[in-house]
């Protein structure tokens, strides 16, 4: 794997992030609509409630992509509220609907007794994954990567129940 993964704290405006984490906390975690892998290897790693493609969030969120990233949004492939509960490392690479697709997660809560957060793996045989880098799930923080080529999960090591953290997905093509 060739790793190319971008961090930045207080990635949304603090009024913004404080409003998307009262939000995140009042929807609905029912939708498996977003899935991971490719034909028979679909699988969803977590539950989600969909954002509106064309509505303000989307906008205010690509505000800060624009800041933080120097990217803007071409296509949007998919936005989303999220909810994992997984403890069992689920290492998958995420099949792209645009060429050249980024993958961002925006970190909003959770338990902070978890070591929870994002890994990122390096496939060294069939079904061996290497734990290349783990990035901590620190609130307001914004990871984005290239999904199609990048073994990735959701991490929550020392969960003693389910309680779940919560994030925001946005799948996209950049502009060039
Ligand atoms: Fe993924």
């Amino acid at each position: 794997m060739n790793v190319d993964i971008k961090i930045k704290d207080n990635f949304l405006p603090k009024e913004l992030f404080e409003k998307v984490v009262k939000q995140s906390t009042t929807l609905e975690y029912s939708s498996k609509a977003i899935v991971s892998g490719y034909g028979d290897e679909k699988q969803h790693v977590f539950l989600s409630n969909l954002i509106k493609k064309n509505g303000n969030l989307i906008k205010e969120i690509e505000k800060s992509i624009k800041k933080h990233f120097n990217l803007e949004i071409e296509n949007l492939h998919v936005a989303a509220f999220t909810c994992v509960s997984t403890k069992k490392a689920t290492p998958h690479t995420d099949a792209s609907l645009y060429p050249n697709e980024k993958h961002m997660i925006i970190y909003l809560h959770g338990d902070s007794n978890l070591n929870s957060g994002t890994g990122f793996y390096n496939l060294t045989d069939e079904n061996v994954y290497d734990l290349n880098t783990a990035v901590g799930f620190f609130p307001n923080r914004a990871v984005i990567f290239n999904a199609d080529e990048c073994w990735h999960s959701p991490l929550i090591y020392t969960a003693l129940d389910n309680s779940p953290r919560f994030s925001i997905i946005v799948w996209f093509q950049p502009k060039k």
